[in-house]
């Protein structure tokens, strides 16, 4: 009997304790300001990416405005959300630096917030260092979707934190620097080739990240060979290279004796990859028919990590990264 009692005591507590919990979730402050109180909701759980425009954004801004970033207090993911995060990340989570959001940003938000950490903004990444710069040079080089172009370059000191070497298949065994990619790229990279070996095709990488020196010296080479434009067609003048963001790998097969070529582009493997990269978040990056978009000649091998996200919603609608910041832009 006496058991029964202890047992019914400890149900109906735990029942209260729950319902106890549950408040718990609602602001336990209690705050004067509306700005305070639109902070501690809680914060958003799904996946939010630069563009997006959601009310769950403008948690997320009111809770970086609380730290002391000073963002934009609307629910547009802009480049102030994006720089913010990304500075964040780089203090807190350096192995998955992205200015995205995701469960584990989500974590450490809530770490600083639980913990009343002091977080000092801009410890790792200045907001703007490159006002005036032409072409336009990126403040955010750590940015998973930051657009490099003709007209939007990296700083030349730019080396990313996290390279390493994805377990791929290469068609050389020397150890170079064109073997390595960032962490988050180079993981996507080893699910994509275990995916296509399923398919039973052969992709080799070829090529990755490139320092800005390293895209001098292959550049000036093109440039003696072909004369500048021709070479700016298809060889990216350094700084405006997005191998060197480290999110780029250029594959290719045996079929095409491991050459970067269009032929690529027809073979097994080739159309594979324009059928199936963006499932593992990468796209392709210089398409046939986007040539007047991108300023670049067909690279069917070119691919561009942006994440699954990104790279499912570029390739159903058929667009290139240039036309995905156009149209968002223009939007906001
Ligand atoms: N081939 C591409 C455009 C590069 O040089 O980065
Ligand atoms: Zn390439």
């Amino acid at each position: 009997m006496l058991n029964k009692g202890l047992f019914i005591f400890i149900f109906f507590s735990l029942i209260l304790f729950g319902c106890h919990g549950v408040d718990d979730n609602k602001p336990s402050k209690t705050n004067n300001s509306e700005q305070e109180e639109t902070s501690e909701l809680e914060l958003p759980k799904k996946h939010l990416k630069k563009f997006d425009t959601h009310d769950s954004v403008q948690v997320l801004n009111d809770h970086l405005l609380s730290l002391g970033y000073e963002v934009n207090n609307t629910k547009h993911f802009d480049s102030l959300t994006t720089w913010a995060l990304t500075d964040i990340q780089l203090q807190f989570l350096p192995e998955h630096v992205s200015g995205m959001y995701d469960e584990q940003t989500r974590d450490i938000l809530n770490q600083l917030k639980d913990n009343q950490e002091k977080i000092v903004s801009e410890k790792k990444l200045k907001k703007t260092q490159y006002p005036d710069r032409l072409p336009e040079v990126t403040d955010n080089p750590f940015d998973v979707l930051a657009l490099v172009n003709k007209e939007h370059a990296l700083p030349s000191d730019y080396i990313p934190h996290d390279l390493v070497v994805p377990n791929v298949r290469f068609p050389f065994t020397e150890d170079v620097p064109k073997k390595q990619l960032r962490k988050m790229a180079a993981d996507a990279l080893e699910n994509l080739f275990k995916a296509s070996d399923e398919a039973g095709l052969e992709l080799y990488a070829q090529s990755g990240y490139r320092s800005y020196d390293r895209q001098k010296t292959i550049f000036d080479n093109n440039v003696a060979r072909h004369g500048e434009d021709h070479a700016n067609t298809y060889s990216a003048r350094p700084g405006e290279s997005e191998h060197q963001t480290g999110l780029v790998m250029d594959v290719t097969n045996r079929t095409v004796n491991f050459e970067l070529t269009t032929d690529f582009g027809e073979t097994k493997e080739g159309q594979w990859l324009k059928d199936n990269a963006h499932l593992y978040g990468f796209i392709i990056r210089y398409p046939e028919d986007k040539v007047e978009i991108t300023k670049y000649q067909y690279e069917p091998w070119h691919i561009r990590y942006v994440g699954e996200a990104l790279a499912s919603e570029l390739y159903e609608n058929n667009l290139s990264l240039e036309e995905h910041y156009q149209k968002n832009l223009e939007e906001n």
